[in-house]
């Protein structure tokens, strides 16, 4: 079993450069089949998330290359087969290979998704986006089967402003007959960084980022090189450990404005913010104010990072409250902080946190993947050692982060025991 050990209060100095964004590459890698030539995507981070997906597509028949931060994937040779169940439960976004291989060979068989016990997560909507392009969908047992004699464009409008189903639709309509418009669409960059890279192969999507998509359908798509967006999420964390133990930490490689409903925060708070035009500079301070968080869609307060934050909380003069809005069990890092000696109260999907607390070390589980990344945080500020298993949430999206710590004064290790 594979545990982290991190020996807290240590001061951290220098630069943590931001790897490519995992919400992002997990959707772009499976959009990959769409093209006709070879795609080139860069700014991949090294994930096991990625290395999943990446494994898939090479099971379907295509070729997939890694170098160094780059996948080069020719599609070409794709077979569209039934993915295996025990592939499509190792993470959420296998469900992208729905959309992609829907919207390639208007059929697929897929088995429902696995990711973190966060929620329900049901994927109604996707289904429902499926059915408005006019296929029909059947559903045996785990096994969702989708199929279509033609796919054409609809007008669908998403009762939630899922990331999901909105980048599925996509990915379903973008070689549609017609003109689909997707209403109420998700407006995370991660989105718009998926449109792009459709339209770097010929797609004809317009207003992406904003809550009206429309594409109009193509008849084939060609290879391209496409860039994946800096990670915003894994840019929140370190800036929240910054916070928390920064001396000078520069988190490097960012876009600042995607970080807004989080810098916003921070300041309000009182921590010491520089940013500049693709970096920021955090500085630990005392005397934090508490304030209230509640979680939004893009461009509010990202569910992501929620649970990270609310170890900063715990730094406050007082009692902040965090609302959560989007996952229902999205507090399970919660008991672990207590058992560290914080006091926050949960009910329902409100936290209630009242500070400031020192935080001790002892042993504590990830059990997903931001609570890992909660954990982490934690730890690094704690007295004394503390071990975090089932490590393999974090691993699974965060790009090296033992050495990315290591490399800014942490005490942080990875242990087999
Ligand atoms: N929802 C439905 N029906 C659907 C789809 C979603 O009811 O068909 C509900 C969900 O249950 C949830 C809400 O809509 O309450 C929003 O879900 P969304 O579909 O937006 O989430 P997702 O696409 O499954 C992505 C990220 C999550 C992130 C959410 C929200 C990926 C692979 N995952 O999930 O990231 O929390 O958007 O921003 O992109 C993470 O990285 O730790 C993570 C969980």
């Amino acid at each position: 079993m594979k545990v982290l050990e991190i020996t807290g209060g240590k001061e951290l100095s220098g630069t943590i450069r931001i790897s490519g964004a995992k919400n992002s590459s997990v959707a772009l890698i499976p959009a990959a089949i769409l093209a006709d030539d070879t795609v080139t995507i860069c700014n991949v981070p090294e994930i096991t998330d990625t290395d999943a997906l990446s494994d898939i597509l090479t099971y379907l028949g295509a070729e997939v290359r890694r170098a160094s931060e780059s996948i080069v994937i020719n599609p070409v040779t794709i077979e569209n087969k039934e993915i295996k169940e025990e592939q499509a439960k190792k993470l959420r976004a296998s469900y992208y290979f729905m959309g992609a291989l829907l919207g390639k060979y208007k059929h697929v068989e897929m088995y429902f998704p696995g990711g973190c016990s966060i929620g329900q997560r049901p994927i109604n909507l996707h289904l429902k986006g499926f059915e408005a392009l006019g296929a029909t969908v059947t559903n045996d047992g785990n096994k969702y089967i989708v199929d279509a004699d033609e796919l054409n464009g609809a007008n669908i409008y998403l009762d939630i402003a899922s990331v999901g189903a909105t980048i599925n639709i996509m990915l379903a309509a973008v070689k549609a007959k017609g003109k689909t418009t997707i209403d109420n669409a998700a407006k995370e960059p991660e989105i718009v960084n998926i449109a792009t890279f459709l339209n770097n192969m010929g797609a004809k999507i317009s207003g992406a980022g904003t809550s009206e998509i429309v594409i109009d359908g193509v008849d084939s798509l060609k290879g391209c090189f496409h860039e994946v967006i800096p990670d915003r999420i894994e840019a929140g964390t370190y800036t929240i450990i910054g916070a928390l133990m920064g001396n000078y930490l520069k988190i490097d490689n960012i876009i600042p404005e995607h970080l807004e409903s989080l810098t916003s925060k921070l300041t309000e708070m009182g921590v010491s913010l520089d940013i500049g035009p693709d970096y920021l500079i955090v500085n630990s301070e005392k005397n934090y104010k508490p304030v209230n968080v509640k979680t939004l869609g893009y461009p509010g307060f990202p569910t992501d990072l929620q649970q990270p934050f609310s170890v900063l909380l715990t730094k406050c003069n007082g009692e902040s409250s965090i609302v959560e809005t989007i996952w229902e069990n999205r507090f399970m890092h919660v008991p672990y902080l207590n058992k560290m000696g914080a006091k926050i109260e949960v009910e329902g999907m409100k936290a209630k946190i009242s500070g400031p607390t020192p935080l001790k070390c002892c042993e504590v589980e990830a059990t997903d993947l931001r609570a890992g990344a909660a954990l982490v945080a934690a730890a690094l500020t704690a007295e004394g050692t503390t071990t975090i298993t089932n490590i393999n949430h974090i691993l699974r999206g965060y790009e090296n982060i033992v050495e990315k710590l290591t490399d800014v004064g942490a005490k942080i290790e990875l242990k087999e025991i």
